[in-house]
């Protein structure tokens, strides 16, 4: 892509700190480059919504898209990257369907809410077997490998490496032998260094750390790629995708070449090392001031904690309103728990700049200061 580099990081005063676990805020310059090439992008009279995936101008912003993600994960060149439509849950479907094979079982590692959605649906398909839970304390822990009970038969062991609601996150990568890793990485993608080399597949939606809902991500290893069961749909169906360039269907053309800005934009920073960095000092920053007080509590084993979505409870309930009242009165947004497990939750993705932490730190001791 010939396009300017993307600006620096000046703040619109305007915009709030947005604190969702997703969709969730993209980097300020992509989205204002994104504005700036809406009518005509590079010369070609078109908005990218409108050019036909076929064309010159989206096949070149298909390609550098990939090319900038493969260097920005180290993605070995016998991994292929699809950019597909179907999201997260989709996959939930979408894998089993690609990887059973002539196999009926597969383990799942049962570590929260997104683990227990794959496992629902895997089922429709598989014979699933929980392979670890930490469902005994309320989902606040990776349950640690020498618990898990491998079946050596299994089409493959999934595990969810990020538990968006649950905050809880894998700080290690499994060793599950022979049988193909799979993660699903929705909400920590391009968070940390990955070693893609250990997983058979890694596949995530991209309205977390990468762009806008609508584009999922799958990034599979070449050698499983012969496994799809027969109803397998063309337009999930890996190998069909990867012999198209994930053009078998029309892919979901904006959220790629927007997808493609937050990748430009993530290099210019330094890449993932750099990003991973901040991302380390953000989550400290926040969950220092959250163990610092006994007014709020943080619920997830500490080695376990999530670097990007932090979970929180005001240790008395009552106050949750005014809290979240506060929060939005000061430009800080949907801090309010998933409905599942309530309280409050902060999502400080790779975008979320440390301005916004400090200033969600300020407020948690300020709030405390008034109403402990
Ligand atoms: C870890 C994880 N898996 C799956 C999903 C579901 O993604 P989608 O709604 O795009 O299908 C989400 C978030 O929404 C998620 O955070």
């Amino acid at each position: 892509m010939a396009g300017s580099p993307l600006p620096g990081t000046h703040r619109d005063p305007m915009r709030a700190f947005n604190f969702s676990a997703g969709p969730a805020v993209l980097p300020e310059p992509v989205l204002r480059q994104a504005a700036a090439e809406m009518l005509d992008w590079h010369g070609s009279g078109m908005s990218v919504m409108e050019m036909s995936h076929r064309g010159k101008e989206f096949i070149a912003i298909h390609a550098k898209a990939e090319a900038d993600l493969r260097a920005l994960l180290a993605i070995p060149a016998n991994h292929r990257v699809l950019f597909l439509q179907g999201g997260a849950i989709g996959e939930n479907a979408i894998v089993p369907m690609n990887l059973l094979g002539t196999r009926q079982r597969i383990d799942v590692v049962n570590t929260g809410e997104w683990s227990k959605k794959t496992i629902k649906e895997a089922r429709k398909y598989a014979a699933v077997s929980v392979a670890a839970s930490s469902e005994d304390e309320g989902f606040t822990y990776v349950p640690p490998r020498d618990r898990w009970k491998l079946d050596p038969e299994a089409a493959y062991v999934h595990v969810c490496t990020n538990e968006t609601i649950g905050g809880v996150e894998y700080q290690w990568t499994p060793d599950v032998g022979d049988v193909p890793l799979v993660a699903d990485m929705s909400s920590h993608l391009l968070s940390r260094a990955v070693d893609v080399a250990k997983f058979g597949v890694i596949y995530g939606g991209a309205q977390k750390n990468i762009g806008p809902a609508g584009l999922t991500i799958v990034i599979v290893r070449d050698d499983l790629l012969d496994r799809a069961l027969p109803i397998c749909p063309s337009a999930f169906h890996w190998k069909e995708q990867a012999e198209a360039d994930s053009m078998l269907n029309t892919p979901p053309t904006y959220a790629i070449y927007v997808a493609g800005l937050v990748f430009e934009w993530l290099l210019a920073q330094g890449g993932v090392p750099a990003i991973e960095k901040r991302n380390v000092a953000k989550a400290k920053l926040l969950y220092d001031a959250l163990d610092a007080s006994a007014f709020y509590v943080s619920p997830v084993r500490r080695e376990d904690r999530s670097r990007m979505n932090v979970p929180f409870r005001l240790r008395d309930d009552r106050l949750d309103g005014a809290f979240l009242k506060g929060a939005e009165e000061r430009g800080m947004v949907q801090l309010k728990g998933h409905r599942s497990v309530g309280g409050m939750r902060a999502s400080i993705y790779n975008a979320m700049p440390v301005e916004g932490v400090q200033a969600l730190v300020d407020y948690l001791r300020d709030f405390e200061r008034r109403h402990g």
